[in-house]
């Protein structure tokens, strides 16, 4: 296991304790807090006439947080494994996935290289662009989503054969095993009454390393309570057949690795996306993810993003109406709480790479 990166205090790894023979064969950096907390949202629940219950993953670290340091806890320490010297990874021009991945690489002495494509311009698409900058990643435009998934997802290993690829959000086993942790965490804290079991959890799903390990995680854990995954990326990354072959294949690798870890048996049942929340795109907001991140920040003073978290709750509130008065429902909050855009506050975007440059033009 590799050291913690300074000011990050982390808590054991249910993980480890459970399968102590993944330890020994899992680099392993350690990037959160845990566990996360669990909490009711007391307010929002009057509201909408459910008892509502938060997974503070928001709160992940103190630092960058939401869901991607718990993956890339596993990633990058086995970046360093195989000594390699930099990290390549790509998503849109704003996403968290590719800042989260600039911030720890960097923390952890590697050069990162970040592939890029179009999405619909707003200010945290801005301020992420400039936080790449910041972080000095080195940035490349790949045009528009098609271009993007053939030339980053196929051809990376021809352009750059030095690197360590990490897929787009962070997404294959190695990455969803974090959220085979957050599971266990989860199922720790309902057994041990902390919350109560919820009739199901809402999480979003974009490219699905998340929920795959989070669904494989709570069945580990011996909870088994539905997941809903909130589809806000294109069907063809994030549906139930993908994300359900997602959890297999990590299930696999961890067997692999360690024989104690037990077989449970898993369905493309367990696997269920809400499609109807998605709007026009990727990143597109839409009229119930900007009500849904209101009525969270009023009643809760919560900051939900329009790309990922409000469009889940809104899911969350359309289920709720949808049918009234039943269990509690368990809402898993994956954006950070403190953002890094304090960083981005001296970047003049003139100094970003030329492709980049036209997303703060009027009109962009
Ligand atoms: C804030 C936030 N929530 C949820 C997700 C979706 O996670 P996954 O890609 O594992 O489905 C992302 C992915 O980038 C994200 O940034």
């Amino acid at each position: 296991m590799l050291k913690a990166p300074e000011g990050i205090a982390v808590g054991p790894m249910l993980l480890f304790q459970m399968f102590p023979g993944l330890q020994q064969k899992l680099p392993h950096v350690p990037l959160t807090v845990r566990p996360t907390p669990v909490q009711p949202l007391v307010e929002l629940g009057r509201r909408l006439g459910r008892e509502i219950w938060i997974k503070r993953d928001d709160l992940s670290t103190p630092e960058y947080g939401g869901n991607k340091p718990r993956k890339l806890e596993f990633l990058l320490a086995r970046a360093k494994y195989e000594g390699r010297e930099a990290v390549m990874t790509g998503g849109g021009i704003g996403s968290n996935h590719a800042l989260a991945t600039a911030w720890y690489g960097r923390k952890i002495g590697m050069r990162v290289i970040l592939e890029l494509c179009r999405q619909p311009v707003t200010d945290h698409v801005q301020t992420n662009l400039k936080l790449f900058h910041a972080l000095e990643a080195e940035m490349v435009h790949l045009g528009g989503q098609a271009s993007f998934l053939l030339r980053h997802a196929l051809a990376w290993r021809l352009r750059r054969p030095e690197a360590f690829f990490i897929p787009p959000g962070g997404s294959c086993p190695l990455g969803a095993i974090g959220y085979v942790e957050a599971g266990l965490e989860l199922a720790r804290q309902i057994e041990a009454g902390e919350a109560p079991r919820p009739e199901a959890v809402f999480a979003a799903a974009g490219s699905g390393g998340t929920m795959a390990g989070l669904v494989l995680g709570l069945r580990l854990g011996g909870l088994d309570v539905p997941v809903r995954g909130v589809r806000v990326a294109t069907p063809l990354a994030a549906n139930s057949l993908s994300i359900f072959l997602l959890a297999l294949r990590t299930l696999g690798l961890m067997r692999r690795l360690d024989k104690s870890v037990p077989y449970v048996r898993l369905r493309l049942f367990d696997f269920r996306i809400i499609g109807n929340q998605y709007g026009p795109g990727y990143g597109h907001p839409t009229d119930a993810c900007r009500l849904a991140a209101d009525a969270m920040n009023d009643a809760e003073g919560l900051c939900l993003d329009f790309t990922y978290t409000a469009k889940t709750m809104a899911a969350l509130e359309n289920h709720c109406a949808a049918c009234a008065g039943r269990g509690p429902l368990m809402f898993l909050h994956t954006y950070s709480a403190n953002g890094l855009a304090d960083l981005a506050k001296d970047v003049d975007f003139r100094d970003l790479p030329r492709p980049f440059q036209r997303y703060f033009e009027p009109g962009a």
